[in-house]
């Protein structure tokens, strides 16, 4: 491929001898008597131009105007610099102000065509670079794409799966129709209000849609008795949060899910089940699901009693802010009104 070179002198022989020099040498030449015609030159031919050769000292914009002019806007093309003998200094100049190389006047063909050789070498080993750096930064964008795809699609998986779960545990007990998915909607906003990280929010999502998952394990004429329950009766309910951690234990993708299962039964003054929990002891997480829970369940028709309105369910968890729940998110539920959800 012939390699085009832009060569500017304001002197008409030396840009005469340059023409003869790097044709000879197979290279395709354009001569610019100044600066106004090199601006030109570039405007319109900037992708073919493979070097330039500039004078530093010319009549209008000298050569380290230009230089500086051309690798703000062309940083990709190399300038060799040709300066007078005298110029040494401002040759120096020219190279910190990023040309490839300078030569003195007058050039021998042997320097000129050397000089311009390793110069479009390096260029071309540059440019290589930067096209192989190029590759490989849209081949990382589009891998981190196609993982973002793959998590998302994992993510609507394991979704469609706990939904799934949740609904199986529905079908029990006609009366907790759309329980968990109610939970779910007011846990997210509570943690969203909280400005939780996106993990956390997922990790309450998916724990309030599994959270009574061990309640497959209750018969249904326990789940649904339409009376008190008796000390037995209630016993077994109980059972339900280990059940619950029992089923997911082998579960790996339902592990982050765990704490919420065992433990959303759990009061801060300890006197909830299965463990006693108290305060902190009790995950952030499962506090969240906790209030969320208990809210639905009050405002919700059971087979023993019917929905509580819910200014009489909001007076109802203030009554219990402190033992049952978190002061603070009791604080938070209410003040946000996320009851209105
Ligand atoms: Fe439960």
């Amino acid at each position: 491929m012939t390699r085009h070179i832009v060569a500017t002198d304001d002197d008409p022989a030396i840009r005469k001898i340059l023409q003869i020099m790097l044709t000879k040498e197979g290279y395709q030449v354009t001569s610019c008597q100044n600066g106004n015609e090199l601006i030109s030159e570039l405007a319109t031919e900037e992708t073919t131009i493979d070097l330039i050769l500039l004078d530093i000292k010319m009549p209008g914009f000298s050569g380290l105007d230009l230089l500086a002019m051309i690798k703000r806007s062309h940083p990709h093309i190399p300038v060799i610099m040709l300066t007078a003998f005298s110029d040494l200094d401002t040759g120096m100049k020219a190279m910190r102000l990023g040309a490839s190389d300078y030569l003195t006047k007058p050039v021998r063909r042997e320097t000129l065509v050397t000089c311009i050789r390793r110069v479009l070498a390096a260029s071309e080993t540059q440019q290589e670079e930067v096209e192989e750096k190029s590759f490989y930064l849209n081949q990382q964008k589009d891998l981190e794409k196609k993982l973002h795809t793959a998590l998302q699609t994992l993510n609507n998986t394991t979704f469609a799966t706990l939904e799934a779960f949740s609904e199986t545990i529905e079908q029990k007990d006609a009366y907790t129709k759309g329980h968990c998915s109610r939970v779910r909607t007011i846990a997210v906003s509570i943690a969203k209000a909280l400005n939780l990280p996106h993990s956390n929010v997922m990790i309450i999502e998916g724990g309030s849609l599994l959270h009574d998952i061990g309640k497959i394990g209750i018969p249904e004429t326990i789940l649904n008795k339409n009376s008190s329950l008796t000390k037995e009766e209630y016993d077994i309910i109980k059972t339900h949060p280990e059940a619950g951690e029992r089923i997911i234990r082998s579960i790996e993708m339902f592990q982050p899910y765990r704490p919420i299962i065992r433990s959303h039964h759990e009061r801060i003054d300890g006197k909830g089940y299965p463990d006693g929990l108290k305060g902190d002891e009790i995950p952030l997480d499962v506090k969240i699901v906790s209030l969320a829970d208990a809210f639905d369940a009050m405002t919700s028709s059971r087979a023993y009693r019917s929905a509580l309105p819910t200014e009489l369910a909001v007076e109802e968890i203030k009554l219990f802010s402190g033992t049952q729940f978190d002061p603070d998110l009791v604080n938070l539920f209410i003040d946000k009104e996320l009851f209105l959800l």
